[in-house]
């Protein structure tokens, strides 16, 4: 199956766009004639690829300004997405925030900022999808971006890595309540990409230490997301739900 073609015509929201894997989603979906709803809260960003995107050519765009953690802007965000561009077929869950330090020096208003991102981000934005699709009686399809994090740990990341297994769990949960409404959930977890999430480890003495551990010893691209990505949005994997699929170079599967 062409998974380009595949996504062709579709509407997709991204969440988390304004940077990083969100903005390299949206231009893929783009290229390939998708209808891309964009939301963050930094609206420079976005507007930024709007003009980017528009200069591919591809399919319409609109940008709205979205933070996941709370009700009424997901609502809002959500309905104005639809209004502009027509009902959605795709949710992409790809906001998130990492806090970077060591459980003993972490803040509980630090993990309560991680979790209503990377967590109840999702599920906000995914309640929301869901209700209206179930509503309409027509299907669709969330694509959570969770993280190899979510199986094996490494210091620092504590809440983040907490929030992510919690967004694999999820994922398997809503598919199992949302398959008779015709809607499919699974999860992407990618390895270790150089955004602005991480930005400055991968020069650091432990981040390179980190590349060697990786059994293809590379870092990967936003690119090596391309068809895992495309996969799971589209009905190539119309029957797959609850699954998490990991690209990673090898990473989970590194020597212990
Ligand atoms: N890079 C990696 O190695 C890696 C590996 C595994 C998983 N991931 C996951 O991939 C996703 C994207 O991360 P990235 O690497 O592309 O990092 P990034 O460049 O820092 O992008 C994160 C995005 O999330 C958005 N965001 C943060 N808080 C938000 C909120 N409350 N409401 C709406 N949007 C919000 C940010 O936009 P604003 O600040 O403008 O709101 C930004 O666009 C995250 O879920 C991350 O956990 C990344």
């Amino acid at each position: 199956m062409d998974l380009g073609a595949a996504i062709r015509g579709k509407r997709v929201f991204v969440t988390g766009a304004s940077s990083g894997l969100g903005a390299h989603f949206a231009r893929l979906l783009a290229r390939n004639g998708a209808s891309v709803a964009v939301g963050a809260r930094r609206r420079d960003r976005l507007d930024a690829l709007l003009k980017e995107i528009s200069a591919i050519g591809a399919g319409a765009a609109m940008a709205v300004d979205l933070d996941v953690a709370d009700e009424g802007s997901v609502a809002q965000a959500w309905a104005t997405a639809e209004a502009a561009l027509g009902p959605m077929d795709v949710l992409v869950n790809n906001a998130g925030i990492a806090e970077g330090s060591m459980a003993l020096d972490t803040p509980p208003d630090a993990f309560d900022r991680v979790i209503a991102t990377n967590l109840r981000g999702v599920w906000l934005m995914s309640t929301t999808a869901a209700a209206g699709w179930r509503d309409a009686k027509r299907g669709g399809v969330i694509v959570n971006i969770a993280s190899i994090t979510a199986f094996r740990v490494a210091g620092g990341i504590a809440a983040y890595a907490a929030s992510k297994a919690a967004v694999v769990r999820m994922t398997e949960a809503h598919a199992l309540e949302w398959a008779r409404f015709g809607i499919r959930v699974n999860a992407l977890a990618p390895g270790y990409i150089a955004t602005e999430i991480n930005a400055g480890f991968f020069e650091t003495e432990a981040g390179q230490a980190m590349i060697k551990r990786i059994p293809m010893r590379r870092l990967g691209q936003p690119e090596d997301l391309d068809g895992a990505f495309l996969l799971l949005a589209t009905d190539a994997s119309r029957w797959m739900t609850g699954a998490t699929i990991a690209v990673d170079g090898g990473h989970l599967v590194s020597s212990l």
